[in-house]
């Protein structure tokens, strides 16, 4: 072969390589023959479980989140601990706070006795998350579909990788556009924290020490999560307004600086992102529509397709 020829060949395996880990391969129908209840059955079991406990539409959906900030949505956030690897869930944003692994575990035991090794845990977590945003209240969104399952996990990405929740507007900034999301995917993506609860101890220097929330609100929280210390689980809802439906009240919330984590007022403090949030604050249809986007974009970061990865059997461990 001449010379000339060997770089370019290398730079077009590389680029062929690249676009096999690509979302070209997803498709809304992809288990249409292979597994056609799927959907309807994660539908069920999402319902079932929201219904028993509300809470879990919340849950479902930050285990999305926290799976694709992770190596690309790749089910990685589900592993436990292996020898050779230390799994997501034990990291600092994940550790006692991560929810709904056992319904995950349902949904998938359920889908292996109608369908053996065909839907991947992946597919299952974007599944879930549409679903339960769709029960509350929220927009829907088409799931496209093929993802596959990591042989893998990382602890050290899931702390370096989760924005935490005394991030500035920079720091939120940089980690969402090191994922190719935009501010506006940011923005609109916060907005999930419309449902769910946080525990004190990551609220806790909010009411405590910042100086821009509203002083009523800040009260009425401090009896559950005293300065000293105690009280570290103990829960409040991320959108007073309406904490188990999903609508743009935590973007008032944050208007009237009542956001209850440090990072959320940090999208209205001043900076680059007041005009958007002030935006969804009065146009909910303009959030609901920025918001499914900006998770179909979500859903799509780093994803396994083709040949690479699996379809696990048990969510919680390699094949
Ligand atoms: C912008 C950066 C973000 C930060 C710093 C952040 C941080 C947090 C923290 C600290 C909690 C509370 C955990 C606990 O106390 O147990 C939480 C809860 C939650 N987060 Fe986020 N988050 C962010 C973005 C997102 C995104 C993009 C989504 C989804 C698309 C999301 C969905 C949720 C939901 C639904 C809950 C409530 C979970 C439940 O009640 O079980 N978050 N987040």
């Amino acid at each position: 072969m001449a010379p000339a020829l060997l770089p370019r060949l290398l730079l077009l395996l590389s680029a062929t390589s690249a676009a096999a880990v690509t979302n070209a391969q997803l498709s809304e129908n992809y288990y249409e023959s292979s597994c056609p209840a799927a959907l309807l059955a994660i539908r069920t079991a999402v319902t079932t479980a929201v219904l028993l406990d509300r809470r879990m539409g919340a849950s479902l959906l930050r285990l999305h989140f926290h799976d694709c900030f992770v190596q690309g949505c790749d089910a990685s956030v589900l592993l436990d601990d292996t020898a050779s690897f230390t799994g997501e869930k034990g990291a600092g944003p994940n550790a006692g706070s991560l929810r709904g692994l056992e319904v995950i575990d349902r949904i998938k035991m359920l889908l292996e006795l109608m369908c053996p090794r065909t839907v991947s845990c992946a597919d299952i977590l974007a599944v879930a998350a549409r679903d339960s945003v769709v029960h509350l209240g929220g927009p829907s969104w088409t799931v496209q579909l093929g993802r596959r399952d990591a042989t893998t996990a990382s602890a050290s990405l899931a702390s370096s990788d989760l924005p935490g929740p005394n991030s500035n507007l920079n720091h939120l900034l940089t980690a969402f556009s090191k994922k190719g999301l935009t501010t506006t995917d940011m923005v609109a993506l916060s907005g999930a924290h419309t449902i769910g609860r946080v525990q004190c101890q990551n609220y806790r220097n909010r009411i405590y020490t910042d100086t821009d929330i509203d002083a009523t609100f800040a009260a009425s929280l401090r009896g559950g999560c005293p300065q000293a210390g105690g009280g570290d689980h103990s829960l409040a809802p991320l959108d007073a307004s309406s904490p188990d439906t999903f609508d743009n009240g935590y973007f008032s919330g944050l208007l009237y600086h009542r956001g209850l984590l440090h990072s959320d007022q940090a999208l209205y403090d001043g900076g680059s992102t007041d005009d958007l949030v002030r935006s969804y604050a009065t146009n909910n249809d303009q959030f609901g529509s920025d918001f499914a986007a900006a998770m179909l974009k979500l859903g799509n970061i780093g994803l396994l397709t083709g040949s690479y990865g699996e379809i696990r059997v048990n969510c919680r461990a390699v094949n």
